[in-house]
């Protein structure tokens, strides 16, 4: 398939996504990229987003904040202030310029934080008063610890609906054409959804029914605010990371699903489970195909894909859109070289979350337009 020729590219051919008209389905994924300096959004990621936009491309903006207990890595910006909002505004306007389609991803991390980016250093909230152990991160080898997460009181939930709720309010006023609530990689959201990580005895513990509930009140309180057709949500039953899996993933997926099925959201985007080694190739293990059936909406994928398994997935009816993480990092014009099936940058693991901000940031050069020419010419 890589030879296809762009004009029959399932990756580029047009989708209506709710009211928003895509010219293709390469779809930059959220990506934290730790250079909001004190939680604030600045300048260079109008230059960043604004390189990866297309007229009618979907790009979702990295896990953003909803309140002073959400924040757990250095550096992530978040929607809860008025500052904040402003600062949003000159980047959602460089990409609506470019005519791109811009989503702000919304989120809590519960217990994948510690004292230090706690407001007077209180414990992080979440489901459980179970803690994170420590971890080294794959991008530079640092170890990461986590402080004991303090088990949220029933009667302080609706507060963390509400921030979410004025999270997206806040994100409609800087501009953002929706929200994606980040329900997935074992953050807030889904330390409730998960066995592993709920260990409540409550109405929000026990079944999966209960289990969801938080997650589904979150949904609830953002689409009254906002609206359905402004709100997708992210989720990732079959991921584990930071100590969050579940027993069941995939009725834990084909519940959530089905139960937003009553929402009509613009989206729902699900993580595929981590890549594995068949025949001595990675393979992504393409485990959606029960969600996809029981969902009713537009459905992305992500994790793992390249041109060729996006193009036929695509094909196949598999998922409407695909998200590209780290090509899209390091490809700032990602759906122009899939077009010209040109060749990729590579991407630079340890400058994923450096806090420069150009330096492996929006420093990865577009192709040359004098090559540009000779590979169509190829075509
Ligand atoms: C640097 C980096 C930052 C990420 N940040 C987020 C994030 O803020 N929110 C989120 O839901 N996923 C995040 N992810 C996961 C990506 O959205 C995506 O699912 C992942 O990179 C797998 O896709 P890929 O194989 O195409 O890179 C991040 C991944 C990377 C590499």
């Amino acid at each position: 398939m890589g030879s296809i020729p762009a004009e029959e590219a399932p990756l580029l051919t047009p989708y209506k996504m709710g009211k928003f008209q895509l010219s293709h389905r390469v779809v930059l994924p959220p990506l934290t990229r730790c250079r909001s300096y004190g939680n604030v959004p600045q300048p260079h990621a109008a230059v960043y987003y604004s390189q990866r936009a297309t007229k009618g491309g979907l790009l979702i903006a990295e896990a953003t904040g909803v309140s002073d207990t959400a924040q757990g890595y250095p550096q992530t910006p978040g929607i809860w202030t008025k500052e904040q909002v402003e600062a949003w505004k000159p980047i959602v306007n460089a990409v609506h310029e470019k005519g791109g389609i811009f989503i702000c991803q919304i989120w809590h991390v519960g217990r994948v934080s510690n004292y230090g980016y706690q407001p007077n250093g209180q414990a992080p909230i979440s489901s459980t008063d179970k803690e994170v152990s420590p971890r080294r991160r794959q991008h530079d080898g640092s170890v990461v610890t986590y402080s004991q997460p303090r088990r949220l009181r029933i009667d302080e939930i609706p507060q963390i609906i509400n921030d979410f709720r004025l999270a997206a309010k806040n994100a409609i006023q800087a501009g953002f054409d929706g929200v994606e609530i980040h329900g997935a990689h074992g953050y807030l959201l889904e330390q409730f959804m998960k066995d592993s990580t709920n260990d409540r005895t409550d109405e929000y513990g026990g079944s999966l029914e209960n289990r969801c509930r938080f997650a589904l009140e979150v949904v609830r309180g953002v689409v009254d605010e906002i609206g359905a057709d402004r709100v997708g949500i992210r989720l990732s039953p079959f991921a584990a990371e930071v100590e969050c899996f579940d027993s069941y993933p995939e009725a834990l997926g084909v519940f959530m699903v089905r139960s937003l099925n009553r929402y009509g959201l613009l989206y729902c985007h699900i993580t595929e489970p981590r890549m594995t080694f068949e025949e001595g190739k990675l393979k992504i293990p393409h485990r959606l195909h029960a969600m996809r059936r029981a969902f009713d909406g537009t459905l992305i994928t992500a994790g793992g894909y390249d041109r060729e398994e996006g193009n036929r997935v695509i094909e196949e009816g598999y998922a409407d859109l695909v998200a590209f993480g780290r090509l899209f990092l390091a490809n700032p014009d990602l759906p122009r070289r899939f077009e010209l099936n040109a060749p990729l940058n590579k991407y630079d693991r340890r400058t994923f979350y450096f806090s420069d901000p150009v330096v492996g940031y929006s420093d990865y050069p577009f192709l040359d337009p004098l090559k540009e020419e000779v590979e169509e010419e190829e075509r």
